[in-house]
């Protein structure tokens, strides 16, 4: 499979922990290329659940080469926390690798991502709160703190003086609040620094040398398309590039060595956070699609907004990320309806429009038009093999594969490990 990519094609939250787990084995290496502590992933496999934030979910298997790419931002006491939780239960197998490069999410981030929010009031991105747009502002800005840093505290205590310098009169004059403490941002990251440590290295060499030696890479993105800061809903996006380009500015692998983008998305839609969400059912079939779904954040424990799959997004995000394959979740999810409905157009200043420019203030001027389906109502868990799935169900998933114009060759239709079939070589 050469070098595969996993990217979210909705808001995130699409289930790409799951993929990423499953197809893991088949690869040497577990590459994750952007976003943070952000990020959710919930892995169930044999009666266990594993929630990570930062580690990619091939942390679970043996041996396994799991590398934190330079274009992650780390918060290390997130990350400390999981591989020590990890390691206590017997689960921490892969060798874990994080770049030098990658730049580190200080506390003071936190404080500021926090703080922004509270000023910006009912504008309020809806951030994690985990502090992702300051630490990636930091990079842009140069000063940021990079992974490498922290194997030499003398610059890391200059960046950071440096740095803190700069938050406070922010701090001290839009938000009201006291000044840092240079010295004890600076203790503070040495103390949660030290458990990442061993593990930081030049990941560009690491990474020449598996694709020189024709191992098989899989790039696992965070977040999804339509929260990328350039591609996404913005400005209610998050602060990095989720899309399939962003794979290889994060890793440094080169465009031209991807063999196969598989873009995830659910059977429906969710997303958390504020933003425009055309097809969203603030009613009691998005009532029911969350308790189907368990439809709350990993990261942050808030309710995620629930609708109907929204074909004309979809597409732009096969597009943008050069799509080869769909992987659909969460089918199961909707077996009690009596109908599925999904988005194919919009209606804008009274006409209709089957492509939409994703800025929110037009996005939140369109109505959806839909396309029904009746409901398959019926169990499909069990279900292991396309020909078992109801026929209703597989028109449904011929309908979106015509529209999109790539297959759905992954197919999850419950929460386990082994709820997934796999279709056209996967
Ligand atoms: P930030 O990434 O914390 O700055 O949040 C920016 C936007 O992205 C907010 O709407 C968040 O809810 C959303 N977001 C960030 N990470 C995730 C995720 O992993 N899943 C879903 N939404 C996310």
């Amino acid at each position: 499979m050469g070098v595969t990519v996993i990217v979210g094609a909705q808001w995130g939250d699409e289930g790409k922990g799951k993929i990423t787990h499953l197809l893991s084995p088949k690869f040497d290496a577990v590459v994750r290329y952007q976003g943070g502590s952000n990020a959710g992933h919930t892995v169930k496999t044999r009666g266990s659940t594993y929630k990570f934030h930062l580690l990619p979910s091939g942390i679970l298997h043996e041996g396994k080469k799991c590398i934190l790419a330079a274009g992650v931002v780390i918060d290390p006491t997130t990350l400390a926390r999981e591989i020590t939780e990890l390691t206590e239960s017997g689960y921490f197998k892969g060798e874990l690798i994080i770049s030098s490069d990658a730049h580190i999410v200080a506390p003071y981030h936190k404080l500021l991502d926090e703080m922004e929010e509270k000023r910006l009031g009912k504008s309020a991105i809806g951030t994690t709160g985990h502090g992702i747009g300051p630490a990636y502002s930091d990079k842009y800005l140069r000063i940021g703190i990079k992974a490498g840093d922290l194997l030499d505290h003398d610059i890391l205590r200059r960046k950071v003086e440096y740095a803190v310098e700069t938050k406070n009169s922010l701090l001290t004059a839009l938000y009201s609040h006291e000044p840092l403490d240079a010295g004890e941002q600076f203790e503070m990251m040495v103390e949660s620094g030290k458990h990442i440590v061993p593990f930081i290295k030049n990941t560009i060499p690491i990474i020449r040398d598996l694709l020189a030696n024709g191992s098989e890479l899989l790039l696992e993105g965070a977040q999804g398309t339509l929260l990328d800061i350039d591609y996404g809903t913005y400005p209610f996006v998050t602060s990095s590039h989720p899309v399939t380009a962003g794979a290889c500015l994060g890793t440094g692998i080169s465009p031209l060595k991807l063999n196969r983008v598989i873009a995830v998305s659910k059977a429906y839609a969710t997303r958390v956070g504020n933003g425009s969400f055309p097809t969203e059912q603030r009613n009691d079939l998005g009532d029911r699609m969350r308790e189907a779904g368990r439809e709350y954040g990993t990261t942050t424990g808030r309710k995620r907004r629930c609708g109907w799959l929204d074909l004309v997004l979809l597409k732009y995000a096969i597009l943008i990320n050069g799509a080869t394959d769909i992987a659909l979740t969460k089918i199961d999810v909707l077996n009690e309806f009596d109908s599925i409905n999904v988005c194919v157009g919009y209606m804008y200043k009274g006409e209709r429009i089957d492509e939409v420019d994703l800025d929110d203030s037009i996005l939140s001027k369109c109505k959806p038009i839909y396309e029904e389906f009746p409901g398959w109502k019926e169990e499909i868990g069990y279900m292991r093999s396309p020909d078992e799935l109801p026929e209703k169900l597989m028109s449904f998933i011929g309908f979106v594969e015509g529209k999109l114009g790539i297959p759905a060759s992954i197919l999850s239709v419950g929460p386990d490990h082994d709820q997934t079939i796999f279709r056209n070589g996967i």
